[in-house]
């Protein structure tokens, strides 16, 4: 089969080879990938600042196609089934825990840019009628944290969700917010991003860049109260603000890093309103199949800033390194 692989820690360190056909074993699933869609960690895992992957290897977690084989007692796909295979297939269901995180596609398992890729049957999802692949392909990591987070803070309507930037977990988190009722205000580096952000059905715009203070904007646009969730996508620049507009009890969904992780705050601002910093790892396929539900039930479209080519891996990964992207970054083949 074709692959391509990252051999170096770089950015543009990809190249095109053959690999032999994998096979189905007892309990998998054989699937011709048809699509792959970047995500932050990938660009992290990319540039070695991602511990875990072992190069050269078959990068990008998430991907969408359609099964071909199954392996003996794989019963519960069919061939010709259009699937998405989750990025942690060993976490099926419940709790977080060691051993079912230890298994990661794109990272210590091979990822989505190949031919084929033989995945356990009981850890892929079906792909919504509505979805092309290169849109199944964005849902594995941003749609299942996305999902996580709005459910963590059981929003509904009357809730106000604090959403920042326009990335690929950003504009999922939006959808959902928007799909369970409630206002959402969007923080963003630029007025047309915003703009793209008000199509989705964003409430509230905010230019961090004409208010580096958006979390007192937060504060007057709820009347002093502040956000019952806010999706915490960025790390050490934003979590002190982000601890400052969210309400009296409210939830700071805490799983980015893109502007570093390392950070120093006053923990009365977490003490003295109760609030609930939680921490999130993706989520498991159960996860995923409850996010693909409601994408289905609501006619939620992941949007797809543009679909790169197999051989363009360089030039797809740059689009999300530089952060110009709306939404997801796909690679189709
Ligand atoms: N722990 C988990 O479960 C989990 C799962 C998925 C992702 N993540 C992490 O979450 C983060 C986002 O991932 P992603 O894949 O959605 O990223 P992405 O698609 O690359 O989105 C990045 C966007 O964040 C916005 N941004 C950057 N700096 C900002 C700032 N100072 N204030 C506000 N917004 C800022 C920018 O949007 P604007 O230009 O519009 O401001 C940028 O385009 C990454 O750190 C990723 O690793 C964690």
């Amino acid at each position: 089969m074709y692959a391509i692989q990252l051999v170096e820690p770089s950015l543009s360190s990809f190249r095109r080879t053959s690999l032999p056909d994998p096979e189905p074993g007892p309990g998998d699933v054989l699937i011709r990938l048809r699509a792959a869609a970047l995500n932050y960690i990938d660009v992290a895992v990319a540039t070695g600042s991602f511990p875990g992957a072992t190069l050269p290897m078959v990068p990008v977690a998430d991907g969408a196609g359609e099964v071909v084989a199954l392996g003996a007692g794989a019963t519960n796909v069919a061939r010709g089934d259009r699937v998405i295979p989750h990025f942690m297939p060993g976490w099926l269901d419940g709790p977080m825990r060691p051993e079912r995180i230890a298994a990661m596609r794109g990272i210590t398992l091979p990822g989505s840019l190949s031919e084929y890729v033989v995945v356990p049957a009981r850890s892929v999802v079906r792909l919504p009628d509505h979805l092309d692949f290169a849109q199944g392909a964005t849902l594995p990591i941003a749609a299942t944290t996305a999902w996580n987070a709005v459910r963590s803070a059981s929003v509904r309507p009357g809730s106000t969700v604090v959403i920042l930037g326009t990335g690929g977990v950003s504009l999922f988190a939006l959808q959902f917010a928007k799909a369970s009722g409630a206002t959402v205000i969007l923080v963003s580096s630029s007025d047309a991003k915003l703009e793209r952000g008000r199509a989705l059905g964003a409430d509230h715009l905010v230019n961090y860049r004409a208010r580096p203070d958006w979390d007192t904007a937060v504060l007057a646009l709820t009347n002093g109260r502040g956000a019952d969730l806010v999706v915490e996508t960025v790390g050490d620049a934003t979590f002190e603000r982000s601890l400052h507009a969210a309400a009296m009890g409210g939830t700071v969904f805490t799983v980015g890093f893109l502007s570093g992780a390392a950070t120093s705050i006053n923990l009365f601002s977490i003490i003295g309103k109760a609030l609930r910093v939680v921490g999130n790892s993706t989520g498991s396929v159960a996860d995923l199949a409850e996010a693909v539900r409601a994408i289905e039930a609501n006619g939620i479209v992941p949007v797809v800033d543009r679909t790169f080519g197999i051989d363009e891996a360089a030039a797809a990964y740059a689009t999300v390194a530089g952060g110009t992207h709306v939404g997801k970054v796909a690679i189709a083949h």
